[in-house]
């Protein structure tokens, strides 16, 4: 199976405490791959780690069989990974589509650069950045909320926003960190669906989240995280099954 990502003995230290101890994780391209563990596990942190966010004191990332260790958000971004984050961050002085187009990052660079000499590449890049957040914003249905203030939605769809946010760069890699996080049932199912769609789009995705039933019934893989750690990597029925999972992390009862 081809892998999109690989971390090779990643490691990140905070003063004293090991946040992530020699991870080595290979993330096969166009599936759905789940990380999950206890609170502080280091979840979050893997996913800075990849992102650029934090680069790790030891170890390296590989993107696409290239090392983007120590590269910047920015650099990171160009090159097909994108994120969303666990506390929303939405720009509440904004527009949902101005939310949404402040997400290509590149793009926006352009534009704001072009707009400053007044150049026909001013706007193309306006036009094209319009485009992609009228798209993502029409696949999370938040089309016809484009000129209203984000603060106004729904938390569900303030989730929504970020995702699509996260979509207009064009990412083949995209990291959900807890993207369930405070839904209510019907905008979990909404979500589970969206995030399907995206994957038969082709977008591989990484998947940080505590909802076991979600995770269990979208994931083809998933790694377990514990104090810094990897404890497992399997399919879900694996992960049920496996003794260390279910003392660290799982318990006894699980109720799918
Ligand atoms: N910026 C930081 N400064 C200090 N400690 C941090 C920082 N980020 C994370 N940590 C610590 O690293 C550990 C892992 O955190 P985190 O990755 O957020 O866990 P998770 O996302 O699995 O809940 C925790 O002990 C946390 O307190
Ligand atoms: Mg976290």
């Amino acid at each position: 199976m081809e892998n999109i990502l690989r971390t090779d003995c990643i490691s990140q230290r905070f003063g004293g405490v090991k946040a992530l101890t020699d991870i080595s994780l290979s993330i096969p391209k166009g599936r759905i791959f789940s990380i999950i563990g206890p609170n502080g596990a280091g979840k979050t942190t893997f996913f800075n780690a990849i992102s650029g966010l934090a680069a790790p004191v030891a170890g390296k990332v590989f993107f696409e069989e290239e090392e983007i260790t120590g590269l910047k958000s920015f650099q990171i971004q160009q090159r097909g990974i994108s994120r969303t984050f666990q506390n929303i961050r939405l720009f509440p002085e904004m527009s949902v589509k101005e939310n949404v187009i402040v997400g290509d990052h590149s793009r926006s660079t352009k534009s704001i650069f072009n707009s400053v000499l007044r150049t026909k590449t001013y706007k193309e890049t306006e036009k094209q950045m319009e485009a992609e957040a009228e798209r993502w914003m029409s696949f999370f249905g938040l089309y016809h909320l484009r000129h209203q203030n984000p603060t106004s939605l729904p938390y569900g769809l303030q989730r929504k926003l970020e995702i699509a946010r996260a979509m207009v760069s064009d990412p083949t890699l995209l990291l959900l960190d807890e993207p369930a996080a405070g839904m209510n049932e019907a905008e979990t199912i909404e979500l589970r669906n969206d995030i399907l769609k995206l994957s038969e789009l082709g977008t591989t995705i990484l998947l940080i989240e505590h909802d076991m039933k979600f995770v269990m019934s979208l994931s083809d893989h998933i790694a377990v995280l514990n104090h810094g750690c990897l404890l497992k990597v399997g399919t879900p029925k694996e992960i049920l099954e496996d003794e260390l999972v279910i003392d660290a992390y799982l318990g006894t009862e699980v109720d799918l």
